[in-house]
């Protein structure tokens, strides 16, 4: 099933103990590629209602201090070698772009997991 609502609504709908939301929200830095306009965004109200939920999250990020300090404690950051957008023969080849995976749960754990 494909939805195409606001996050609140969505998250607020299918939330209970054993769920798990993986989010990609827009970057706070830009990155190129947006498909909406990422100052329209709005970062503080995805982190209100992820505070909230019964289940689990994990969100990827740009790392910026904006993303470092709405999620403040459990973030780990990740390294990540050219993005889509990053293809030889561009002025963004070979950029390397830090990007932040955050989660309400010990993120090891996800990696451990077979799902
Ligand atoms: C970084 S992109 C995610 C791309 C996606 N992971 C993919 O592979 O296609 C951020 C997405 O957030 C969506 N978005 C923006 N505002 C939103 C909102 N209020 N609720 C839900 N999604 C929203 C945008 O339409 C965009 O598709």
């Amino acid at each position: 099933m494909i939805e195409n609502r606001d996050f609140e609504k969505l998250i607020k709908q299918y939330d209970f103990e054993d769920a798990f939301f993986y989010c990609d929200p827009p970057y706070t830095s830009g990155c190129g590629y947006e498909v909406t306009s990422t100052a329209d965004f709005d970062h503080e109200r995805l982190r209100d209602v992820l505070k909230d939920i019964k289940g689990h999250f994990l969100l990827s990020y740009d790392d910026s201090p904006i993303v470092r300090e709405l999620y403040k404690g459990y973030e780990i950051e990740v390294e990540r070698q050219n993005g889509i957008n990053n293809r030889e023969g561009t002025n963004r080849a070979n950029k390397v772009y830090k990007e932040l995976l955050i989660a309400n749960y010990p993120i090891k754990e996800l990696f451990n997991n077979t799902h």
